[in-house]
């Protein structure tokens, strides 16, 4: 990985013996983090240009040996450093990423044992985590308890998935104020979770909060590594609280080595394009170990035996009369697929395990990840897909048993070396709240999906998959905090209500517009984008086959295309079927042709939960890459091409909706325009109800 340390500048220590308050402010002075200590307790709170964005919010962890770490408190020093550097990302949004900080590190002590608190102002956010050192008068640094407040307003409004639920990251949002987090709430407006008893009341991050002044923030964690999952609980009158995983027995994080949390990260923006537009997460994270090469990650674009199992419903993933990954079908898709230039094939269903009851309470016949089955010859598909340039991408889905999985992994990674697979998607359907089976000396014990026994085993996936030169890919992921920069090939993942909800279910026409504001906050996601059959195009069932009238993708062609530019992966899929693409042939010319590495992101407008537009430059060329996407809201759009060198021609293809385009009565009527473009260029777009458009600009 490239990088270039511009300036660090001098690590100014200031002794701070006996006070009981210091601040931090960001590198433009705007953003404000004030500490103190008042009879014992710890508190920060932020500002930004004077206007409160945190009220006074205590800090602390409990540990299970009766240490308390946020009682009697009393700060022991301080010190204050600047870092500014300019880092190179293998691949990514942007070329180059600028991390320019202040951090204050605060050592506490509760006249027995001490910790530091250290924090970070950037101009677009802050984030804070602790460190607990290996010190005497501790037994274990088994932690009970996190005591981190984030105390808002109760005028705030919140868009959030509710955590501690059966079907992890994968809901609709909810958007309330932040008291109503709740499941009471969620079961009223958005999905019935109300059975779901054995949790609290919390939300996932990335927690977007609409501030009373219109401003916004987004709470999430960074660096989230060998720790549990954090989620925002709300303890009334606009605050909330950190509530951790626990593990079965109730230990939140178990460690015998000291403490070193992820970092609590609040990114805090002026508008909703602004939100957009942060590299908090990733700058919190560390680069490669020196000793590690990651040259061979390379982003790419691939299509998938898929969509006819979990979309059309015309295919098995299990050995049936309608099996999908047989050999003459995934033969013809890689004749497809490596005629219009993709990298990869994902073939679901080609190894043992697989029946028609395998979804989804972990409680299946375990997976093989070694065996395939009769109709799936690997070798012979590895060399037929080599001589056309496409790789297969792996699949593993491990119904969530993580055991049976662990005991599988090096031989399975092995055995996709040996047929030249990359890039692995991984899979832990299993729909049933804490019920990840961990087995501890032959007994059962469950687990819930975002505890620490899930984050340890998504780190030893991809520490090992790096060993054997595999991109992961993870579906029912944990959430992103930025790994992806210490472990490049941790691709891309799902980790939200993707685009197969659209297949054997709904996502209603207005959840594409609220992932850029939630989810893609916290990193690429594998959406599955490009559906063009947007109605008629479901089986009641693979034998059967009578069309489900009922089911459609709430979306338009203009849309689809839209979202390779909105939702940003470095692998990215065309995940509707040959057949369906062969009929607009002209529309695939866009999922053909737009990159999926890039060396500049602009937002050029959004509207919270509305609309959202951006234009990625491609890394390898002068051309742009313009997506805009609208909820159930027909809009015009103005796209300013300022953009755009100055000076410079482009020829600019247009893939837009029409005025009779619409995400329910007629979502696949588009129309393809071309013209010279020239960054003096305002123009009016116009997107249909649940629509959107594409945009390719290439330099002339
Ligand atoms: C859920 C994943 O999100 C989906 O893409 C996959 O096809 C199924 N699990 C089966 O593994
Ligand atoms: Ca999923």
């Amino acid at each position: 990985m490239k990088k270039i340390l511009s300036i660090i500048l001098a690590i100014t220590v200031i002794s701070c013996n006996n006070i009981n308050h210091t601040n931090l402010s960001s590198p433009d002075r705007k953003i404000n983090i004030g500490f103190r200590v008042e009879n014992g307790v710890a508190l920060y709170s932020v500002k930004k240009n004077n206007s409160t964005i945190i009220n006074d919010s205590e800090i602390g962890i409990l540990f299970s040996d009766g240490t308390d770490l946020s009682r009697n408190l009393s700060i022991k020093r301080s010190s204050e450093s600047s870092f500014n550097e300019d880092w190179y990302p293998l691949y990514g949004e942007e070329e180059k990423i600028k991390n320019h900080y202040n951090e204050l590190k605060i050592t506490l002590t509760n006249q027995k044992n001490e910790f530091d608190i250290l924090f970070r102002a950037y101009d677009d956010g802050i984030a804070f985590k602790y460190v607990v050192p290996k010190q005497e008068n501790f037994s274990n640094y088994d932690i009970i308890d996190e005591k981190t407040e984030f105390n808002l307003s109760s005028k705030d409004s919140a868009l959030w998935i509710p955590a501690f639920s059966y079907r992890r990251y994968e809901f609709l949002y909810a958007f309330s104020s932040v008291d109503d987090i709740s499941k009471n709430y969620f079961s009223k407006y958005v999905e019935d979770i109300s059975y779901d008893t054995l949790g609290i009341d919390a939300a996932h991050t990335p927690l977007t909060i609409k501030m009373e002044d219109e401003s916004f923030i987004s709470i999430h964690e960074a660096n989230l590594v060998d720790f549990s999952s954090m989620t925002l609980a709300p303890r009334g009158e606009g605050k909330l609280e950190v509530e951790l995983y626990p593990w079965a027995d109730g230990i939140k994080v178990k460690s015998n080595n000291g403490i070193n949390s992820p970092w609590r990260t609040i990114q805090i923006a002026n508008s909703s394009s602004d939100l957009l537009n942060s590299n908090l997460i990733l700058n919190l994270n560390d680069d490669p170990d020196e000793d590690k090469d990651f040259s061979w990650v390379k982003p790419g674009k691939y299509m998938g035996v898929w969509w006819e199992m979990i979309g059309t419903n015309e295919s098995t993933w299990w050995p049936s009369k309608n099996h999908g990954a047989n050999n003459e079908k995934v033969k013809k898709y890689m004749d497809f697929a490596s005629k219009h230039g993709f990298d990869g094939l994902l073939v679901e269903g080609w190894n043992k395990g697989w029946y028609p009851q395998w979804c989804c309470s972990g409680n299946g016949i375990p997976f093989s990840f070694t065996e395939t089955v009769d109709d799936f010859d690997i070798k012979m598909l590895s060399e037929y897909g080599s001589k056309k340039n496409i790789s297969l991408v792996g699949h593993h889905e491990t119904g969530g048993q993580i055991q049976n999985y662990e005991n599988q992994l090096e031989d399975a990674f092995k055995l996709y070396n040996k047929y030249g697979i990359k890039n692995i998607k991984t899979g832990y359907v299993n729909d049933v709240s804490k019920n990840i089976k961990r087995i501890n000396n032959g007994d059962v014990i469950k687990e819930w999906h975002h505890g620490q026994y899930m984050i340890n085993h998504f780190q030893k996936v991809i520490e090992l998959a790096a060993k054997y030169k595999l991109n992961i890919i993870t579906h029912e992921p944990i959430k992103d905090t930025g790994l992806r920069r210490k472990y490049p090939n941790y691709i891309s993942r799902e980790g939200a209500k993707g685009q197969e909800f659209n297949g054997f279910w709904t996502n209603g026409v207005n959840h594409a517009t609220d992932l850029p504001f939630t989810r893609m906050l916290s990193g690429p996601m594998d959406y599955t984008p490009g559906i063009f059959q947007l109605n008629n195009f479901r089986y009641d069932s693979p034998v059967t086959k009578n069309i489900d009238k009922g089911a459609i993708v709430p979306s338009t062609i203009g849309k689809e295309l839209a979202l390779y530019v909105v939702y940003y992966s470095a692998m990215q899929m065309a995940a509707d079927l040959p057949k369906h693409y062969s009929k607009h042939m002209d529309a695939f010319a866009f999922i053909k042709n737009v990159p999926v590495d890039w060396s500049e992101r602009k937002i050029l407008n959004s509207e919270f939960r509305e609309y959202v537009s951006m234009a990625r430059k491609d890394k390898n060329s002068e051309n742009w890459y313009v997506g805009g996407i609208t909820n159930e809201n027909e809009r015009e759009l103005k796209i300013n091409f300022s953009f755009l060198e100055s000076g410079k021609e482009y020829t600019m293809k247009m893939y837009l909706d029409t005025q009779n385009t619409h995400w329910k009565e007629n979502p696949m009527e588009y129309q393809i325009t071309e013209r010279t473009v020239s960054s003096n260029d305002n123009i009016d777009i116009y997107l249909a109800p649940g629509g959107g458009f594409a945009l390719e600009i290439i330099a002339k």
